[in-house]
């Protein structure tokens, strides 16, 4: 079986194809970068539309097949941004209507976490899902996908981005933070905000702006935001881990390619003696193809969806999906 899957919550429009082996056959995106600023919900929409056509024919050339080929079509639902999610959930309509194809709408989060069960050897992992938008960490537990701690704020992300973009990067920042920070040499200090599961960022990316205009070096500010806010993550990760009674820890989202946060992450599941798998990083980031195949997941335990029930859900949350392929 072969799915269409259809991702638009943010910045990215992907189109992925899958099998039910979670077998990647194309897997392409767009990322609309905002000429400065944040992102803006309508014209980040309006790069989706502008690319959706040939970002799906380029997914489709790179499997190798025509749309017929397809069997069922998927889109991300929610959660995210209204006009973005609005794009993509029409022009997933209508590619079934126009193709007579099933369609099935996804949780974005829940994808994150089966693409990473279907390409890792994990099976029951606890997932640090950070992004930029999101953060969460999220496990199976009673029949549901639950969330377990999240940020109160900003996302781990969106945190990284703004403080690139007060010292002049442009989007994406995260990785250039990465680079930064590898010059750092002390450790400064910020906020550590941990709330019982919970972890904030705002008062972090406050106290780092005040040290800037104090003077304080770039290389060492970005090693200290890098430093704090990975430590926090990893502490929460691992009270959920311990919490469920979990051995494994999948990492998604984009700032999972981090190569810092990853070595952290590593060793506090090796002093517990747990294991740490990370998804190909084409599939760490948004993308089409992990929504393709929760589609797939989604369809072959039973479920359908009609066009009426394919509105989008702006505040979808991770525990209100029902795990029917669990
Ligand atoms: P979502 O809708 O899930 O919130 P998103 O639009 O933020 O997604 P992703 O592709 O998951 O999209 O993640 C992009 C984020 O990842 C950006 O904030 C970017 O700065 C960050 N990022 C990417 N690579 C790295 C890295 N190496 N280190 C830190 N952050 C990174
Ligand atoms: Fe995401």
């Amino acid at each position: 079986m072969l799915c269409l899957g259809i991702e638009s919550t943010a910045h990215t429009f992907g189109a992925g194809i899958v099998d039910e082996n979670a077998e990647v056959l194309g897997n392409q995106i767009k990322v609309y970068s905002p000429p400065s600023g944040g992102i803006h919900p309508r014209e980040a929409a309006n790069h989706h539309c502008e690319v959706a056509i040939d970002t799906i024919m380029a997914a489709l050339g790179e499997a190798s097949i025509s749309l017929n080929e397809i069997d069922l079509i998927a889109f991300s639902q929610g959660p995210g941004l209204g006009p973005c999610l609005r794009t993509g959930a029409t022009v997933a309509r209508t590619l079934a209507l126009a193709n007579k194809k099933p369609i099935i709408g996804v949780n974005h989060c829940i994808a994150h976490l089966e693409i990473g069960r279907g390409t890792t050897e994990c099976t029951d992992p606890v997932l640090l899902y950070v992004s930029g938008g999101n953060t969460q960490v999220i496990a199976f537990a009673n029949s549901r996908y639950r969330v377990f701690g999240e940020t109160l704020d900003t996302g781990i992300g969106n945190f990284l981005d703004k403080f690139a973009r007060e010292i002049g990067l442009p989007f994406p920042g995260g990785p250039k933070i990465e680079e930064i920070a590898k010059k750092g040499k002390e450790l400064l200090e910020l906020p550590y905000s941990v709330k019982g599961m919970d972890v904030s960022f705002s008062g972090m990316l406050t106290a780092a702006l005040a040290l800037l205009r104090k003077g304080a070096s770039t290389e060492d500010l970005c090693y200290s935001m890098q430093e704090h806010a990975f430590a926090m993550l990893v502490e929460v990760t691992e009270r959920a881990m311990a919490h469920v009674g979990k051995d494994e820890v999948l990492l998604g989202g984009g700032v999972a390619r981090n190569r810092r946060l990853q070595e952290m992450v590593r060793k506090m599941a090796e002093e517990r003696g747990a294991r740490m798998f990370i998804p190909e990083p084409d599939l760490c980031v948004d993308n089409g193809a992990m929504i393709a195949y929760l589609g797939i997941l989604m369809y072959n335990s039973g479920v359908r969806h009609e066009i009426s029930q394919t509105n989008i859900r702006q505040r979808f949350r991770t525990d209100e999906v029902d795990v029917t392929w669990r």
